[in-house]
């Protein structure tokens, strides 16, 4: 049998503060209950403190991957970081990551595609196994959504946390693990949701701070609609062209934006809510960790064989979906 990708550990670290929607209706000008019946989000987790980057985060979710796998740091070949706030610019965080929990022999980068770089990055780091030349690869989605956060911008800052997982990828000649995906992008998407200031295009400069172009801009029921389609057709499709029916499917994992996104989705591939994983209550939305966040949370349930179906959309706009089956 050919070789797969198979996830065989999770590890994930959320910070401790809480961030609950009534702190919020301090902040701006917004109510629990708009917030709960329009989101589904009751709180969120903030990194807090000076000099605390994504990779304080990141690090912390690898550290308990690599001690609940029992693996070897020497061991691990490749570290890829799916993140849209990286520490710094350059060097890539997933470096700082590496160095952070003793990977020596490892080589390691960033991925950026905003909410759906968790996905782009599995994929990626399973074709490395597929291609028989990794053994032991780690997919580590990470952000720190608070550092680009306005919190006087009632729209955006309810939506977002912070937060890491992480999975590790082995080998399986069993069938098991990443079996199909269907990645997209749309580039026309990026007047819709975007950071204006801090690259390339629009250096840092008192002007831009001063407008605020270093925090997310979005265009929030834009983004909404093209979710809402484009994340259900993908999964709809990646079940359809494996012949799953509703049945086969165990769980549908879904990157954790809205919960009115995930319901939609859900309905579309007529999967019964019993079978979606959600911790969007409890930790917003956290973009490269919501997908690994719930299967961290939802591992105890999990069972060998289990279909699972992983969808997000993001910023780009990107989007896609993965059918694995779990190995453990
Ligand atoms: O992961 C990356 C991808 N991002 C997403 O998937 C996010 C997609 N978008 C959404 O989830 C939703 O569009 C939001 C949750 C951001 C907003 O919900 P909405 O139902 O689309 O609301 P809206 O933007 O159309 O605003 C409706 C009303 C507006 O008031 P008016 O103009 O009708 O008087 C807003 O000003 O709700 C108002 N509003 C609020 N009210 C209370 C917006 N934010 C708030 C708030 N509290 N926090």
């Amino acid at each position: 049998m050919k070789t797969t990708a198979a996830i065989t550990g999770v590890g994930a670290y959320v910070p401790d503060y809480v961030l609950t929607n009534l702190e919020l209706e301090k902040l701006v000008d917004t109510t629990d209950a708009w917030i709960t019946s329009r989101t589904g989000i009751k709180e969120r987790r903030i990194l807090k403190g000076e000099n605390q980057g994504t990779s304080v985060m990141g690090a912390k979710a690898v550290q308990q991957l690599l001690a609940k796998t029992n693996t070897n740091p020497d061991d691990v070949e490749l570290l890829i970081c799916a993140t849209t706030t990286p520490d710094l610019l350059f060097p890539a965080t997933a470096n700082i990551i590496s160095n952070a929990v003793g990977l020596k022999k490892a080589f390691s980068f960033d991925m950026n595609a905003a909410c759906s770089t968790f996905l782009f990055a599995l994929v990626t780091g399973a074709q490395y196994i597929q291609a028989g030349t990794h053994k032991k690869v780690i997919v580590v989605g990470a952000d720190k959504m608070s550092a680009i956060v306005d919190y006087t911008d009632r729209a955006n800052c309810i939506l977002f946390g912070d937060g890491a997982a992480a999975v590790l990828l082995e080998p399986s000649t069993d069938g098991f693990g990443i079996l199909d995906q269907v990645l997209r992008t749309d580039g026309s998407g990026e007047a819709y949701l975007h950071q204006k200031a801090g690259g390339s295009r629009r250096p840092p400069t008192p002007e831009t701070i001063a407008a605020k172009e270093h925090y997310i801009y979005q265009e929030g029921a834009s983004v909404f609609k093209f979710a809402v389609t484009n994340m259900a057709d993908v999964a709809a499709q990646v079940m359809e062209r494996n012949h799953l029916s509703k049945e086969d499917v165990a769980w549908l994992v879904p990157h954790q934006a809205n919960k009115r996104i995930i319901d939609a989705t859900a309905n579309r591939m007529g999967v019964g809510a019993e079978k979606v994983m959600l911790n969007i209550d409890r930790y917003g939305n956290t973009t490269n960790a919501t997908i690994p966040l719930c299967l961290a949370d939802y591992e105890p349930q999990l069972k060998r064989g289990d279909n699972l179906i992983l969808a997000a959309f993001g910023g780009g706009f990107t989007w896609g979906s993965v059918y694995l089956k779990w190995a453990y």
